[in-house]
């Protein structure tokens, strides 16, 4: 607001060049006029390299003004209007005039000698003052200029100025607010996840609108939520911070005949908890004595187990033998046992043979016997 008045206060005098007068218009929308002639063309060229454009009357007002503090000019001035396409058409916004703004004097626009497709507003004449004229372009009159009330800087460059005639409203980009669009919506600051790290970007203000956050969870925790967040315009954050949750490990059991003992940094059996184990006398420790949580959620190794020092009974009671064992020794026993019964048998059948070789003999003999002479017939026995 103090712009505006400041503005509004302000009495522009003599512009730079001697020959120009300037004049204060309503508020910041200013006007000025060259008293050198020039045709339609160099007049807009003048108004556009010195101010903004040739003038663009919006409303009466503006024509009472202008009325009031522009001198009289025998040739008039050239204003922001000329014929395109055969349409009469503001120049500035390139939009054509709209009836309700048409402010002709008498018979006007007449055309009169064809190609009159300039206008010229009438200061202070006798008759039609502040009215408009059609006439040629080529016609050298003075140039009545403005200089928009918007700026580059208007707006603080989060918004549209929009030129009304006395003064420029801002239409604010989305997340800034304010008359002249210099506030940013602000959003709640968001913090840092235990067990992780945040990053975050602002290019308008510290968790405001724009801003957009990072997160990001250290080793052996998960993320739980969403890994961005960004400010809206409406003040609020697309998600809130995430979580960082600890890795659990399912935990182990203790052997049998045998104790843990577990320390937990961070939770109860989870990443880097470290269990230790140990046997009871008489017994042994089989496997790692020392298991670490990992960050994938596994521990480092298995628990060990306890075993008897007694190998042999050990053996059976932890089942640790080859189950292939009282089968094999069955078989081999049975077999050797079998072996010696056939070995006796033979022995046996091998006697008999011997004493029935021996008649055999007998009856050879006999048959020879036979062969040689008048004995009687042998007979076995
Ligand atoms: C802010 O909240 C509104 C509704 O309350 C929602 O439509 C919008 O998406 C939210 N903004 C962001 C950035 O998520």
């Amino acid at each position: 607001l103090s712009e505006f008045l400041q503005c509004a206060g302000t009495i522009l005098g003599t512009e730079g060049q001697s020959e120009f007068l300037a004049h204060q218009g309503t508020d910041c929308w200013t006007y000025h006029y060259s008293e050198k002639l020039m045709n339609w063309q160099s007049a807009r060229k003048f108004c556009q390299e010195n101010y903004t454009d040739l003038v663009a009357i919006q409303n009466k007002r503006e024509i009472e003004y202008l009325e009031k503090t522009v001198p009289f000019n025998r040739h008039y001035y050239w204003i922001g209007i000329r014929k395109i396409r055969n349409t009469w058409t503001w120049v500035g916004t390139n939009k054509p005039l709209a009836a309700e703004a048409e402010n002709w004097g008498t018979g006007e626009p007449n055309n009169k000698k064809s190609r009159e497709d300039c206008v010229e507003i009438y200061i202070k004449r006798t008759r039609d003052s502040g009215r408009w004229n059609d006439d040629a372009c080529h016609k050298r009159k003075a140039a009545l200029c403005y200089t928009a009330s918007c700026q580059p800087g208007s707006c603080s460059g989060h918004g549209e100025c929009v030129e009304t005639i006395n003064n420029h409203t801002c239409s604010c980009d989305a997340g800034h607010y304010g008359p002249q669009c210099q506030f940013v919506v602000q959003c709640a600051a968001l913090e840092t996840p235990e067990l992780g790290s945040m990053v975050c970007t602002h290019p308008f203000g510290t968790f405001s609108f724009g801003s957009q956050c990072a997160f990001n969870c250290s080793e052996g925790t998960h993320l739980a939520g969403m890994e961005e967040a960004h400010c809206g315009p409406f003040g609020n954050w697309s998600s809130l911070e995430p979580t960082c949750h600890v890795i659990q490990c399912e935990p182990p059991t203790a052997p049998d005949l045998g104790s843990m003992d577990c320390t937990h940094p961070l939770a109860n059996f989870s990443f880097t908890s470290t269990c230790t184990f140990s046997c009871s006398e008489g017994t042994e420790l089989s496997g790692e004595k020392r298991t670490v949580c990992g960050s994938s959620g596994l521990w480092s190794s298995p628990p060990p187990i306890c075993q008897q020092s007694d190998r042999s009974f050990s053996m059976i009671k932890e089942g640790d033998y080859n189950p292939l064992f009282i089968p094999v020794a069955v078989i081999v026993t049975a077999f050797s046992g079998l072996a010696f019964i056939i070995w006796l048998a033979r022995r046996l059948r091998k006697g008999m043979v011997k004493t029935t070789t021996r008649g055999s003999i007998l009856v050879l003999h006999s048959h020879l016997i036979q062969k040689k002479g008048s004995l009687p017939e042998p007979a076995c026995l």
